[in-house]
């Protein structure tokens, strides 16, 4: 069945979705971590933000979509813990409804018909098994008690579009164990620890690179690269590692870092049609 309602033109107006992932870097051609040197952040303005925000614990996203859609059953909510900071925005649940209601099926109940690759694929392709809900770069709305503060002030400091943000928490003495998110060329992911301590890490295994690790220091911007298999571990028994992670549709924000420099590793450089 195809969809009588154009997604691109309704959910990314002024955007041709396929020519900017022709353009944007793979998974090999990007550093696995890269720090925006040039750039910091208030981790204790963000903190008492995150404190003071009565935010709601889940949204569909984190029980549909990282829980069942993408099969990334790598961790349960009670060892990951994610406070929302983006919601769908109106236009994506609105357009979602009227698929919901072409097929007959609730979109959670569709996606359950769907194998990992066909969803991965209705994601780049936009096709027919599309859902906008499944997509991140429809959560763009911030619930109204974060609008006005210090969270937005930190959402422009990128260059790219920032879409579902999320305070991600990683219980004392709890791992991630190793996965890859997806191609960096649909999202790259920025983290913002807010918690200052020396034993949490993030390690990368990387192909040439081989096995990388990485302590990420409060305040500090990073831009991962999730489509290199990596973990994070919170070694500490007593505190939480508490970060923001903010999904970035775009690549502006590493440009300068492709194929040089990301963090210590030099990497090949492909020329570019626009250089
Ligand atoms: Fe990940």
């Amino acid at each position: 069945m195809t969809s009588k309602i154009d997604f691109q033109k309704t959910l990314f107006p002024g955007r041709d979705l396929e020519k900017e992932w022709k353009s944007r870097y793979g998974t090999y051609e990007l550093p696995p971590l890269v720090e925006l040197t040039n750039k910091r952040v208030d981790a204790h303005a963000l903190l008492d933000e995150y404190n003071t925000y009565k935010g709601r614990e889940h949204s569909i996203f984190e029980d549909e979509v990282i829980g069942y859609a993408f099969g990334l059953r790598y961790c349960t909510p009670e060892e990951y813990w994610p406070m929302v900071v983006h919601l769908p925005s109106d236009e994506a649940t609105r357009v979602q409804k009227e698929v919901d209601e072409e097929r007959n099926i609730s979109w959670a109940d569709h996606q359950r018909t769907l194998s990992v690759r066909q969803r991965l694929r209705s994601v780049i392709k936009l096709n027919e098994d599309y859902d906008p809900l499944i997509d991140e770069r429809n959560y763009t709305k911030m619930p109204k008690n974060l609008r006005g503060g210090y969270i937005e002030g930190v959402l422009d400091m990128f260059r790219a579009n920032t879409v579902r943000a999320r305070f991600v928490r990683l219980r004392p003495g709890e791992k991630l164990v190793d996965h890859i998110d997806y191609n960096p060329k649909y999202c790259l992911k920025a983290h913002i620890p807010m918690t200052s301590q020396s034993l949490s890490y993030m390690k990368f295994f990387h192909k040439s690179l081989g096995e990388i690790t990485y302590r990420m220091k409060p305040g500090r911007i990073y831009v991962i690269n999730s489509g290199v298999r990596h973990e994070a571990i919170n070694e500490s028994l007593i505190h939480e590692r508490i970060h923001l992670v903010i999904s970035l549709d775009g690549q502006q924000d590493v440009f300068s870092y492709v194929g040089t420099n990301g963090f210590a590793y030099e990497l090949p450089r492909k020329k570019r049609s626009w250089e």
